[in-house]
């Protein structure tokens, strides 16, 4: 979700107040989302590097999840919305760690739309809790290998993303699902996320359909 402190900027606005619109955006899109019958959607919403930013804007964006958890997960709830946490709990203050369990407990049945909220995300810090999961398993060398890697990470059970997209023209992961995004197809747009709105969404499925995804073999034998 990429672009809101330029949104922002442009406006004479503070960064958080290109956050907020953010998460109005988010609303947006979410619904076409459902509208459209994808099954999984995966937001970065913060990085395990976003910490380094201005104290101002940290807090912001914690009060941000705690007013969205608030609000709008009895909402997602009632729409169906599955909720899942992608990254690590620890320096998310207890009270908000306290209601992002109680979201993900609530809304565990619900299978309209799977929302994995990347929040204190990192793909390699993931990589590596899914190592230490498997030392800790007492996993020999031997039962190390992709398959059991995957059912490690923060994802586990859920397919491999098909689409990443990335707003306001940059063309980078950004240690965004480095490992699950092995044969993803990537799609960037200069729009700043808090103006792609349905229409973009529309406009970068339709483009991932004309792509011929290979996975790594000769053109016509892909496994799809
Ligand atoms: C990147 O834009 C955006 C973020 C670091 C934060 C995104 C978070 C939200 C929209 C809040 C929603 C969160 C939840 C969990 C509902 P940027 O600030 O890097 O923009 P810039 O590149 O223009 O400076």
């Amino acid at each position: 979700m990429d672009g809101n402190g330029r949104w922002a900027r442009r406006r004479g606005l503070p960064r958080v107040a290109g956050h907020r619109e953010g998460t109005e955006n988010l609303r947006r899109v979410l619904r076409a989302a459902v509208e459209f019958g994808i099954g999984i959607l995966t937001i970065y919403a913060f990085s395990t590097e976003n910490w380094g930013r201005p104290e101002e804007e940290v807090q912001g964006l914690l009060s941000i999840l705690r007013h969205v958890i608030k609000e709008e997960v009895p909402k997602l709830h009632r729409q169906g919305v599955q909720l899942r946490h992608l990254g690590r709990l620890e320096r998310i203050p207890a009270e908000l760690e306290r209601q992002i369990e109680e979201a993900i407990e609530l809304t565990k049945d619900n299978s309209r739309l799977i929302l994995n909220v990347a929040f204190n995300y990192g793909g390699r810090a993931e990589i590596v809790d899914a190592i230490r999961a498997l030392i800790a398993e007492g996993a020999s060398p031997e039962e190390v290998d992709g398959a059991s890697v995957s059912s490690h990470l923060y994802t586990a059970g859920q397919p491999d993303p098909d689409l990443i997209i990335r707003t306001s023209g940059e063309m980078r992961l950004s240690n965004f699902l480095i490992w699950q995004a092995a044969y993803a197809e990537f799609y960037t747009t200069p729009t700043l996320w808090p103006d792609f709105d349905k229409d973009e969404l529309y406009a970068a499925l339709k483009d991932f359909n004309q792509r011929e995804r290979r996975f790594g073999l000769v053109p016509g034998k892909s496994s799809e």
